[in-house]
């Protein structure tokens, strides 16, 4: 079995969820505290043993290469400075891991996105991850990790899911399972209605995927907001080849919306020592 050492992040979407601020500034570059939300992505891609990242982005996001690049300047003024704490911080970035970036020159889609990655993938199973789904999870347990033990257990496709209100099932892909117990995926049901819904299982933001997906995505067509959707692809992959689903231990937020980008910052500033008790304090005086 190959083991997984690539990951594809496409952060190449309008964001339009999150105008004005995404006008200029990616979402994927919106900092969640003081750490842009990618940056903490591809953290767990790294503790998750990803050697090598491709992300997909386009013309409107340079500030993206920029932020994962040597910045020479600013790392000797820090070090004339004495701020050697800073510069340890800054030249951590461009040192996380082997980035390739490719542009989406149009963002017609997460799946159209996804195939600008064929080269880059060759033969090897890959991860994909979303670049505005940000995971919390236990320092020994990154959420991409879970997933890569399932595909070595079973080797096999999966799809990172989390059980989610019967209230929310519209927002999400809602697994339909061939055997629960196991995580055998039958298909994925696009947006259902509580009716409709096959189960709780969601669909959020992190897969393992193997090669033949660009089969499908090189004759895949346009499918929900007139884009060529990853789920499509997925769907039509399902009809032949084995997804499980891998039931994370984690917490996600979404922060391509503005709650969940919300949760996400008071979540992140409350697992930080120096930031907790005063995070407590002011959200205390705000609420009373
Ligand atoms: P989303 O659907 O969350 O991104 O795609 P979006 O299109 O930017 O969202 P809106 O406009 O707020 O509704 C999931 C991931 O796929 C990337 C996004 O950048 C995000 O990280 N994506 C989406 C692309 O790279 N290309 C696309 O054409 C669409």
């Amino acid at each position: 079995m190959k083991k997984i050492k690539k990951a594809v992040i496409p952060v190449a979407g309008l964001g339009t969820r999150f105008l004005p601020a995404t006008k200029v500034v990616p979402k994927e570059m919106l900092p969640i505290v003081d750490k842009p939300t990618l940056q903490c992505i591809i953290e767990e891609a790294v503790s998750s043993g990803i050697e090598e990242i491709m992300l997909i982005t386009s013309p409107y996001k340079k500030t993206i290469e920029d932020h994962f690049d040597i910045s020479y300047e600013l790392e000797n003024r820090l070090e004339k400075s004495n701020k050697l704490e800073e510069l340890k911080i800054v030249r951590g970035i461009s040192k996380l891991a082997k980035l390739y970036y490719v542009r989406q020159g149009e963002p017609l889609g997460s799946g159209h996105a996804i195939n600008l990655a064929k080269s880059f993938v060759g033969d090897e199973p890959f991860a994909v991850m979303y670049g505005d789904d940000l995971m919390f999870y236990d320092k020994d347990k990154p959420v991409l990790k879970q997933l890569i033990d399932v595909y070595e257990k079973h080797d096999c496709n999966v799809i990172g899911v989390q059980e989610v209100e019967e209230s929310n099932v519209h927002k999400y892909g809602i697994i339909k399972y061939d055997d629960e117990v196991s995580g055998k995926i039958e298909t994925i049901v696009e947006k259902p209605t509580k009716e409709e819904a096959p189960s709780l299982s969601a669909g959020l933001g992190r897969y393992i995927i193997k090669p033949e997906i660009f089969n499908v995505l090189d004759t895949l067509k346009k499918g929900v907001g007139n884009e060529y959707q990853f789920t499509d692809a997925m769907k039509e992959l399902m009809k032949k080849d084995i997804f499980y689903a891998c039931k994370f231990d984690g917490i996600y937020c979404d922060t391509g919306n503005k709650t969940g980008y919300l949760e996400a910052n008071i979540r992140y500033a409350l697992n930080r020592k120096d930031l907790r008790e005063d995070v407590i304090n002011i959200i205390k005086k705000l609420i009373d």
